[in-house]
């Protein structure tokens, strides 16, 4: 079997008392692009940096294309291009400098170093401020700035720790263009806290809730869980409802008066197929209008609120949540 790209085993932190990362376990495959998800606090930007080699881990082990994080940061290092979460200022230094400076530090070789930046620079849209004093930026571009720099040695990893932050939705749009775009030929693991976009480009989500992995799937398996149907049916609702409650289909069903004899139906399938003409056909036999069909599927932000809020009625249900021995070794 080929070397994940990213191979993180029982990886835990803690600052103090603090347990910021919780016996974390996962993998990302060669040229997969993964959204990093949890709420503040979750542990994301220390997995990072466990990660990129900049905070040491309290427990576990981590491998980057193999190498390991701990013995062999400076073989880490070249093969990752990381956008922390506060990018590094150095205020004096102009946009290009600035990269010319960090090209040299990476060991991009000297020859071709001057398109490189210019490429990067092109990919991050930061060529129109490249004369600028950094200090002169706004958040947004000093962000795409950091881009630019981490894609500088054309690392075969990428580690973005919240790249949309501080941007404009028309940047954010853009941004998220380039990652899907490096996402052909670089492994990627971004955090946001932008959903509904991210929805666009992942290929796969990983959400952290208090250091621990809650949950991990492939869009793939995300797109093909079983679907909701929205039909808006002009009739008798008592009778639509039970109608639809008697198709071997359907698993349950949910209605909204629109209109004095029209009504919204959310209904949900027993399985992964697509019945929505089967459906139609039937309430067109039966005389009743049918408004709207529309297939409803899980969006991110719901998986994001179910695996996150389940926490939270554990704790507000009175019982404190369960609590495990301290498995992290004193640092
Ligand atoms: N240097 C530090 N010292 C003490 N505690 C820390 C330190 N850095 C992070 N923490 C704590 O560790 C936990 C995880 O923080 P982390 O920054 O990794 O979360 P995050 O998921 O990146 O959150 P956000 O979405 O807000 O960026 C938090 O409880 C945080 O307060
Ligand atoms: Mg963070």
């Amino acid at each position: 079997m080929q070397t994940p790209a990213i191979n993180v085993q029982n990886l835990s932190k803690n600052y103090g008392t603090v347990q910021a990362v919780d016996d974390v376990t996962f993998q990302v495959a060669h040229g997969e692009l993964v959204g990093f998800l949890g709420p503040n606090g979750a542990g994301k930007s220390t997995c990072m940096r466990i990660l990129t080699t900049w905070l040491p881990a309290s427990s576990g082990y981590a491998w980057l294309n193999g190498y390991d994080v701990m013995y062999q940061s400076m073989e880490v290092r070249k093969c990752i291009g990381y956008l922390p979460e506060s990018v590094p200022v150095y205020g004096e230094m102009r946009v290009r400098e600035y990269l010319a400076y960090r090209a040299k530090l990476k060991g991009v070789e000297r020859r071709g170093r001057t398109a490189r930046i210019d490429n990067c620079m092109a990919k991050c849209r930061v060529k129109e401020v490249q004369n600028r004093l950094l200090s002169t930026l706004s958040k947004g571009y000093r962000q795409r700035v950091g881009l630019a720099d981490a894609l500088l040695a054309d690392p075969p990893i990428l580690i973005f720790d919240e790249p949309t932050s501080g941007l404009d939705p028309v940047q954010i749009g853009e941004t998220l263009a380039t990652i899907k775009e490096l996402g052909g030929q670089h492994t990627i693991l971004f955090s946001t806290h932008v959903l509904p976009e991210v929805e666009k480009v992942y290929d796969r989500v990983i959400i952290i809730d208090k250091g621990r992995i809650k949950y991990d799937e492939t869009k793939k398996a995300i797109d093909a869980q079983e679907a909701s149907y929205l039909l808006d049916i002009r009739g008798p609702a008592d009778a639509v409802t039970a109608f639809l409650r008697e198709q071997p289909e359907v698993a349950s069903v949910e209605a909204a008066p629109i209109e004095s004899d029209l009504t919204a139906f959310e209904v949900r399938s027993r399985d992964r197929k697509d019945y929505r003409e089967a459906l139609a056909g039937r309430i067109a036999t039966k005389g009743w209008g049918l408004r709207r069909v529309e297939v409803k599927r899980p969006s991110l932000e719901a998986i994001f609120n179910n695996v996150v809020q389940q926490r939270y009625q554990v704790e507000v249900a009175g019982s404190p949540a369960p609590t495990e021995p301290d498995k992290t070794p004193a640092a």
